[in-house]
């Protein structure tokens, strides 16, 4: 099956950049399965070019004396169809919580937006063993009392923390076993089978490699998304 391939822009690209971003990109992306991420600031950019696109970010709350938030229905107003939450930048940086990000991700769903629900264990946890409990944590607080016909709008994005903007990425073992462990509690706790994204530092190099495990849904890239001719390539294998 067709893998999906999402671009994490992060908070990369002033306007010059988006727009020769956009314009190098031009026909490439759209009818395909790539959903682009970029910098809140740029998403119309990207709406008028009609790629799939989604928001890093949304707030939790439906509107109002929030300054410097976006809701779900100001993003939803504008044609952006899915919602990045649970990004491990966002709770190191931004001190988001599983409480926190269980909100947006019922926000979002509320809204009509697709989520890509993003868990990863650090290098410590995965050194003391402790991976299969950190994402079954970050799994069932993160999704809890959201019903199974919801549930299926949300994919979930295993980043493994350790492996972000690092070069260095797990086996493909490794990732099937893991992959197996998120689908299997997510099917014995929500009764939902999800689609499940690899992401860390997935590039051109290494993506034919890891092109080849069936568990997977797709990609979740990073730095490699930042440069049109590494997302060309990377499109090139995953439609193959
Ligand atoms: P890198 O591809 O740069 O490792 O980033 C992965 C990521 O965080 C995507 O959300």
């Amino acid at each position: 099956m067709k893998k999906i391939l999402a671009l994490n822009l992060k908070m990369n690209f002033d306007y010059k950049d988006i727009k020769n971003y956009v314009v190098a990109l031009n026909d490439n992306l759209k009818a395909s399965d790539i959903i682009v991420l970029p910098p809140m600031l740029f998403l119309p950019y990207f709406i008028s070019q009609n790629y799939k696109i989604g928001a890093q970010n949304i707030s939790e709350f439906d509107n109002g004396a929030y300054t410097g938030e976006v809701s779900c229905s100001q993003l939803k107003s504008i044609g952006v169809a899915y919602a990045l939450i649970g990004h491990s930048e966002r709770r190191q940086y931004q001190c988001e919580n599983d409480d926190k990000i269980n909100s947006k991700i019922k926000k979002a769903l509320e809204n009509g937006l697709k989520v890509i629900f993003c868990i990863g264990e650090t290098k410590e946890e995965r050194e003391m063993l402790k991976t299969s409990k950190v994402l079954k944590k970050e799994i069932v607080d993160g999704l809890k009392g959201i019903d199974e016909n919801n549930l299926k709008n949300v994919i979930i994005a295993y980043e493994p923390i350790w492996s972000i903007g690092t070069g260095i990425i797990p086996t493909n073992k490794d990732i099937v076993d893991t992959t197996k462990f998120i689908i299997d509690t997510a099917v014995k706790v929500f009764n939902y089978k999800p689609k499940v994204l690899y992401g860390g530092s997935v590039n051109e190099k290494n993506i034919a490699e890891l092109n080849k495990i069936n568990e997977i849904s797709g990609f979740l890239v990073g730095g490699a998304s930042l440069d049109v001719k590494k997302v060309l390539k990377m499109k090139e294998v995953v439609e193959k």
